[in-house]
């Protein structure tokens, strides 16, 4: 076997042996996953099988009841913030909610001792489970029962993207962890239509995994392996996800590298300011199935020059 397949192998597994706060697992890879290739079906396949994976099937990396308090724990401090200044009027979309746990938590009273103290007890906003797969359990029947009918609602069999904003209407928090923002093939049009779900001043709260961190110090955390999620511009060269983020017309961007995690993890909080997002597009140029995939994307259009805007890796 070539030295370089075998390194790549290799770091794979490496990849899978890590303990992580936040597993990943990663499948093997060839060279060739661009959109149309036989290998870019194969891909596409595996994932859907992960998706439709239960029981004793899902991957061990493939997280799917984060608590309430783990969403705290991993996303910006703003987040419980925002969450704990919801009324009844508001609502709350966690896209990519696995079983649904941290909704759970946010409906019953263990949101009340974990976040606010047992005393406050007020009336809360209304909240969305979005995900691919039905992964809702024995618990989360029980509990939207004894609840006012929408209180809690899981939607299922569809991606974001194909959600209208006259079906699922707005809201004042948008959240996803490792839902469809680290698992989408169209990261462009994913922020564009999250952001259209976002009303005027809300914030979506979400992060990536083992990506290039804002100031560019660091490196991919597995040897000899790229970072799970790339942009470059047009020309090739490097564009990180913040400044892309940060080049979002109507989006105001705060990313915070943990780079003491592991894998390291960044986490955004984008707070829409006004109504007319523009999102610069981007085109998939390679996809690598797994918990969460490998993406790469290239720029359709070229960003600012290094210290624009979108700011690209020196
Ligand atoms: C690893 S689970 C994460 C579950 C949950 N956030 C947690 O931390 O326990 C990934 C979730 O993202 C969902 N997902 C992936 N891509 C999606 C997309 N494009 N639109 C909506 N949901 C998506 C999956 O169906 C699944 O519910």
């Amino acid at each position: 076997m070539q030295p370089e397949s075998m390194i790549s192998l290799k770091s794979k597994w490496l990849r899978i042996v890590v303990v992580l706060v936040l597993p990943a697992l990663w499948v093997q890879t060839s060279h060739s996953q661009t959109p149309g290739s036989p290998a870019f079906g194969e891909e596409a396949a595996k994932q859907a099988d992960i998706y439709r994976s239960r029981g004793a099937d899902v991957p061990k990396g493939y997280v799917i009841d984060r608590s309430l308090l783990s969403y705290t724990f991993i996303l910006s401090p703003e987040f419980s913030r925002s969450l704990a200044n919801l009324g009844p009027k508001h609502r709350w979309l966690d896209i990519g909610a696995g079983e649904g746990r941290a909704i759970l938590d946010y409906s019953t009273s263990k949101y009340d001792v974990m976040l606010q103290g047992a005393e406050r007890g007020g009336r809360k906003a209304r909240a969305v489970g979005m995900s691919i797969e039905d992964r809702r359990t024995a618990q989360w029947h029980e509990t939207a029962a004894t609840l006012e009918a929408n209180q809690i609602q899981y939607v299922h069999g569809r991606r974001l993207r194909e959600y209208a904003l006259e079906e699922l209407g707005q809201f004042q928090v948008i959240t996803d962890v490792l839902g469809g923002f680290s698992y989408t093939r169209s990261l462009s049009l994913f922020v564009e239509k999250t952001l259209g779900f976002l009303e005027v001043n809300g914030s979506f709260h979400t992060l990536l995994q083992d990506v290039r961190g804002e100031n560019g110090a660091n490196r991919p955390f597995y040897p000899d392996a790229s970072f799970l999620t790339e942009i470059t511009n047009t020309d090739g060269s490097e564009v990180k996800i913040c400044a892309w983020l940060k080049s979002i017309a109507c989006a105001d961007v705060i990313c915070e590298l943990k780079a003491d995690w592991s894998p390291p993890v960044e986490v955004y909080r984008v707070r829409k300011v006004c109504n007319d997002i523009t999102v610069p597009g981007l085109e998939l140029t390679h996809f690598e199935a797994g918990t969460p995939p490998e993406r790469r994307f290239q720029l359709k259009e070229p960003s600012s020059p290094p210290g624009g805007r979108a700011g690209t890796t020196p």
